[in-house]
């Protein structure tokens, strides 16, 4: 073998993914690697934790929105196929927002669809396609789920001392929630012919 050769497979050789560190973590789920943000530990690994349930919902509400982005059917085709990508780019914002907040706790955030599929609270979906109605009410519900949730959550934060976790859910979470809702709300509102 050249001279070139070997070089050419010996860099090839160090690009392979390694197998063998698979296993390997730098921290366990469910730890807190303890930060100087003058929070107990105790306190940080509560709101992680409430964090990890929100950012699992979230993620599934995001999806939702793109399965009916992509799905959408009848004579409001265009509009909600609309709307349903704006409310995805939020929720997916929010996403971000949320999980970014629990590593700054120190926490570890949930990150991969099949852990999401174990976690989250919202009902699964059939995968076909589903009438407006349905795909609507499926949302609302969803939306209602991460409410109740953000609610006890944020008061939780705010008595624990968790400013910054309480703000979030609030001014983040349960605002855009809130404000969905609204837009996805009217288009169930029968409007009477004059
Ligand atoms: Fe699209």
């Amino acid at each position: 073998m050249s001279t070139a050769a070997s070089k050419r497979n010996e860099i090839l050789g160090r690009a392979r993914p390694l197998k063998e560190r698979d296993g390997h973590e730098i921290q366990a789920f469910g730890t807190i690697a303890r930060l100087p943000i003058a929070l107990a530990e105790e306190v940080c690994k509560a709101s992680v934790e409430n964090l990890n349930q929100l950012v699992a919902d979230t993620m599934t509400l995001r999806d939702m929105y793109k399965k009916h982005h992509w799905q959408v059917a009848g004579p409001t085709f265009y509009p909600l196929h609309l709307l349903f990508d704006k409310h995805h780019s939020e929720q997916s914002e929010l996403v971000d927002t949320i999980a970014e907040r629990i590593q700054s706790l120190g926490g570890v955030g949930l990150a991969m669809a099949h852990d999401v599929a174990e976690t989250t609270l919202i009902p699964r979906l059939p995968r076909g396609r589903q009438p407006v109605a349905v795909q609507l009410s499926r949302l609302l519900h969803a939306h209602e789920v991460i409410l109740l949730e953000a609610r006890s959550m944020a008061r939780q934060a705010a008595s624990a001392g968790d400013d910054g976790t309480n703000d979030l859910i609030v001014s983040d979470v349960i605002r855009t929630n809130e404000l969905q809702v609204w837009f996805v709300s009217e288009h169930l509102v029968e409007v009477p012919l004059l």
